[in-house]
């Protein structure tokens, strides 16, 4: 986070610490801040912001015009005071912050070392600072051993810098989003909107190799070369009460609320009830008949999901993980290449798009997050329109994903729509309205909580979702959880069955699936373990269950978003009996902008 205020209207240190807490969701293991008053004042604590702001108490000036701010997720040097951001030179005249990988910092640090420079800590980061000290020893301007620090670097950055004496922010991006807010008051930057949207909606995304400089009145962007680049300005549609708690404990509690509402924004203006037609306002992908899906966690799932529905629409599509996806696995063909990202920032999930794209593929960006690397780097981008999400546990923007791949399956295989789906779609958020208001989980997430393990079953459409449900639980709990296909249960996952390890068995429907899925639970009932299952009540589970959460009854293909919604609350009233950081647990970041 970075700002400069214009006549002083803000203190930077306000600033930038509300904007860290709204940013703490991409890393939380420190935290720091330099603000330039004259002096360059640097306070940095291992630990979360509030920690920090209660150094800031100790020993931060009194008021200050400009400051750059950063919350760590670590990649080099454990979480430590010292390897928090920001890091300066020798001198304390720069401040920097950076997010992503420095990949030559090893010989960097050695060039620097046998120049005499010293290093505090063990981050890859702090080379920067002290290059830039270099370059202007050498006689550069600022602006230019900023630009000389960078022009070294390789590997991904969005990097920041103030300077003592100098009320400008520097910074420049590679590969690590950046954006620019236009407040009336001053000039914000961030890695994120969220950081400063309590006071700007006016953002100006900066693209890879662009440099920018803000001070007071202006701003300047410049290209690689320094040339200027003529910026343009876009209005960010969520607002301020959209990233608050709004009277819920946790954001997680909140975000799993929202998804009726996320529900209807995604479908709004898409598909007409009338004509039983979806539009998507995306150019025709005539020769798309073949379909990859790349993505990461709980978007693999949302793939997963997304690859089914299109498989079962007739148009081959495998999902694949991103960081699994290469050259190899195109074999030569170019599909449809689909990334599915509620950020548009992973950075395994845009090196997945890259790939596609080098080797001539078409691709379109499936995600929540309006100018982000993945909606403007693909041909073409389906935004789900789940509004923020912040806990680190996606949850709307799961719903919101499957739903949108859902409407692309039937866009895109629009011969042969059947009103009845359609109503379903339709109907759906309404019927996740109805498992919230009805739900009743608390009791039961008490009873298990102190399980050994847990595992998750789904069959067909419900397999991702049995994935996701075991993903959601192990992120926010730190328990052991994982998800099978039902029928590999009898595979291999049969020997961890015991009376202290519940199985969640996702049956919905009354097809083949099901009842298959039903014999499943009945050999892990036979063999003494606890049976949660998840159903619409058409197929009699309960006898062969010791505890049944319900969910309407609707088209097949859309109950596994309806039975997510009880794993989600039953994940989340777990890690609320056992006193879990919900929002924020350990080790984990939102958006993993490094490989
Ligand atoms: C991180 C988060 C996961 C998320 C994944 C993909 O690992 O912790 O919750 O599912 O990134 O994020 P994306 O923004 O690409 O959907």
């Amino acid at each position: 986070v970075g700002y400069v205020g214009r006549e002083r209207q803000q203190d930077a240190r306000d600033v930038l610490v509300g904007g860290l807490s709204n940013l703490e969701y991409r890393g939380y293991d420190s935290a720091g801040v330099a603000l330039a008053n004259g002096d360059v004042t640097v306070v940095k604590r291992e630990g979360e912001v509030d920690e920090l702001v209660g150094a800031l108490d100790e020993r931060a000036p009194s008021s200050a015009p400009v400051g750059i701010g950063h919350t760590r997720w670590s990649t080099h040097g454990e979480p430590s005071d010292e390897n928090a951001h920001p890091h300066t030179d020798c001198t304390g005249e720069v401040a920097v912050v950076h997010n992503g990988i420095i990949e030559n910092y090893d010989q960097l640090r050695a060039e620097l070392r046998e120049g005499g420079h010293e290093f505090e800590s063990g981050t890859d980061t702090e080379v920067v600072p002290h290059l830039i000290e270099e370059a202007l020893e050498a006689g550069a301007d600022r602006d230019a051993a900023f630009r000389d620090a960078i022009d070294r670097l390789e590997g991904s950055y969005a990097i920041a810098a103030v300077f003592e004496d100098d009320e400008t922010v520097f910074a420049a991006r590679q590969d690590s989003p950046l954006v620019i807010g236009v407040g009336d008051d001053g000039y914000y930057l961030a890695s994120d909107v969220p950081a400063f949207i309590d006071y700007t909606d006016r953002v100006c995304y900066l693209e890879d190799g662009q440099f920018a400089r803000i001070d007071a009145e202006t701003m300047s962007v410049t290209d690689a070369d320094g040339k200027p680049v003529e910026t343009s300005l876009s209005t960010v549609e969520w607002d301020a009460e959209d990233a608050g708690k709004s009277g819920y404990d946790h954001y997680m509690l909140k975000e799993i609320h929202e998804q009726p509402r996320a529900l209807r924004k995604c479908l709004r203006e898409r598909v007409d009830g009338i004509d039983g037609s979806v539009d998507l306002d995306l150019d025709r992908l005539d020769d798309a008949d073949r379909i990859h899906l790349v993505a990461c966690g709980t978007s693999y799932h949302a793939a997963l999901y997304g690859a089914q529905v299109l498989r079962e629409r007739g148009v081959p599509a495998q999902a694949f993980v991103a960081s699994e996806y290469d050259r190899t696995t195109l074999a030569g063909e170019t599909p449809l290449v689909i990334g599915v990202t509620q950020s548009g920032e992973t950075a395994d999930t845009l090196g997945a798009l890259r790939t596609a794209r080098a080797a001539g593929a078409e691709t379109l960006a499936v995600t929540n997050t309006v100018g982000s690397t993945a909606a403007r780097e693909c041909d073409q981008a389906l935004y789900v329109r789940a509004g923020p999400e912040i806990g680190v546990a996606a949850t709307k923007t799961f719903a919101s994903q499957q739903l949108a791949l859902h409407a692309f399956a039937l866009w895109h295989s629009a011969d042969s729509i059947d009103p009845e789906r359609i109503d379903a779609l339709r109907s759906l958020p309404d019927q996740v309205q109805s498992v919230l208001d009805d739900a009743d989980v608390e009791s039961i997430a008490a009873e298990y909580a102190d399980s050994s393990a847990f595992f998750f079953i789904g069959r067909g459409h419900n397999h991702p979702v049995a994935l996701e449900g075991a993903l959601k639980l192990k992120e926010i709990t730190y328990e052991h959880a994982e998800g099978f296909p039902a029928g590999e249960l009898k595979h291999g996952p049969l020997a961890l069955m015991e009376d202290d390890a519940p199985v969640i068995a996702l049956v919905t429907g009354d097809g083949e699936r099901a009842r298959k899925t039903l014999n499943n639970v009945k050999e892990v009932q036979s063999r003494g373990a606890p049976v949660i299952a998840v159903t619409d009540g058409r197929l009699d589970v309960e006898q062969y269950a010791n505890h049944v959460l319900t969910v309407p009854e609707t088209d097949p293909t859309l109950a596994p978003l309806l039975a997510n919604v009880q794993l989600q609350l039953l994940a989340y009233w777990i890690a609320a009996r056992l006193g879990r950081p919900i929002d924020k647990p350990r080790h984990l970041a939102k958006s993993v902008t490094v490989e």
